[in-house]
């Protein structure tokens, strides 16, 4: 029985990236064996790569002077990479959340890591606008979108140093001035592909300034020489991400996902405001489009795990909020049709009748 999947991620992906990847799975590329059994140098995956690469680009508009790579670790181990790279003396970070407060932690093994702005002091329930980014930085870091918490930072920043952003949770969801940016990195396992590759988009001139030296396998310079085949790269989700892009592309692009998931956000942020049972956690300007957050109001907690049950019968699946938030998480990410969140809407409407 169809189900909505409304998980944080690893999360749903469009039908044509799971049912394709399953094909070259059973028979890549006409080769008679399995996508999991070639080689990564074999010229039909060079063809993927090669291919994944070039639409990265194309559908993010990604200018001269950057690089795209697909590497392994996680988002988790840019945090790490990162200042390796770029950290001389000095980094700033904008602390909008759990996983920016984990970049920050890893920045002050390398240097002197100054966080600008904090919404610790209340859950992280909005974005800080009122800070100086330090001229005299290396670079300012910034979490384009909060998985956890649900807030977004929904324009572009000007920084006056290299801007370097972790868009685990929203790339391809809306256009980004790629050129405002020094480096953008991301786990790939939300609007992408499964989880096991990373995306990195580097601008070239930003490397080989710092004075330390860099493990070979940490260094960006490493995998741009190599197009990320210096070891081997997680062949599987490529593949699944090559699939993911070229829905996108026929869909209409960054553009159009902007349009969709504006569209389904709305729709869910209007009944969470309307319903008397329920209400949103964050400032209503920083409302993230992928992780609507949403808890019962103060006189129906007691019916939480009601809801949940009721809303698990209902067939949804992946909305219990993050334990630092409590309550429901729906994320709606681009591959979630429209009729998903609606089958939510209708299931928060037909709770509220009876009660
Ligand atoms: C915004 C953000 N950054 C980083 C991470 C960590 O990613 P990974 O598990 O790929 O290390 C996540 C995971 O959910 C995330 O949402």
């Amino acid at each position: 029985m169809k189900k909505y999947n409304f998980n944080a991620g690893p999360s749903i992906l469009p039908q044509e990236t799971v049912e394709n990847t399953i094909q070259a799975i059973r028979d890549f590329s006409g080769t008679g064996l399995s996508l999991m059994e070639v080689s990564h140098r074999s010229k039909e995956f060079q063809a993927v790569m090669d291919e994944t690469v070039a639409l990265f680009k194309e559908i993010l508009n990604i200018p001269e002077g950057y690089s795209v790579l697909f590497l392994g670790g996680g988002a988790s181990l840019q945090f790490c990479m990162v200042p390796y790279n770029l950290l001389e003396k000095k980094a700033a970070y904008l602390n909008t959340g759990t996983w920016a407060n984990k970049a920050l932690k890893e920045a002050k093994l390398f240097g002197e890591a100054v966080e600008v702005a904090s919404s610790k002091e209340a859950n992280y329930t909005y974005i800080p606008k009122d800070y100086t980014i330090p001229a005299d930085a290396d670079y300012f870091h910034i979490t384009t979108n909060n998985t956890i918490f649900g807030t977004e930072i929904h324009k572009d920043i000007d920084s006056p140093v290299p801007l370097i952003a972790d868009m685990s949770s929203d790339i391809f969801s809306r256009p980004v001035d790629i050129s405002k940016y020094g480096l953008i990195y991301g786990g790939a396992q939300k609007n992408l592909a499964p989880a096991g590759v990373t995306f990195v988009i580097v601008k070239d001139e930003l490397l080989g300034k710092v004075s330390r030296a860099i493990p070979t396998m940490l260094d960006y310079r490493t995998h741009i020489k190599d197009g990320s085949m210096f070891n081997t790269p997680p062949v599987v989700p490529i593949y699944a991400a090559l699939q993911t892009l070229k829905w996108l592309k026929a869909l209409g692009g960054v553009s159009e996902m902007y349009r969709r998931n504006k569209e389904k956000a709305a729709l869910l942020y209007a009944e969470i405001d309307r319903n008397k049972l329920f209400k949103g956690t964050t400032a209503v300007e920083d409302r993230s489009l992928m992780n609507i957050c949403f808890v019962m109001n103060d006189e129906y907690q007691h019916l939480n795990d009601e809801f949940y049950k009721f809303a698990t019968e209902k067939r949804m699946v992946g909305i219990k909020g993050h334990r630092s938030v409590g309550g429901f998480r729906a994320s709606t990410y681009n591959a979630l049709p429209k009729e998903a969140v609606e089958a939510l809407i209708e299931t928060m409407q037909e709770f509220e009748k009876s009660h």
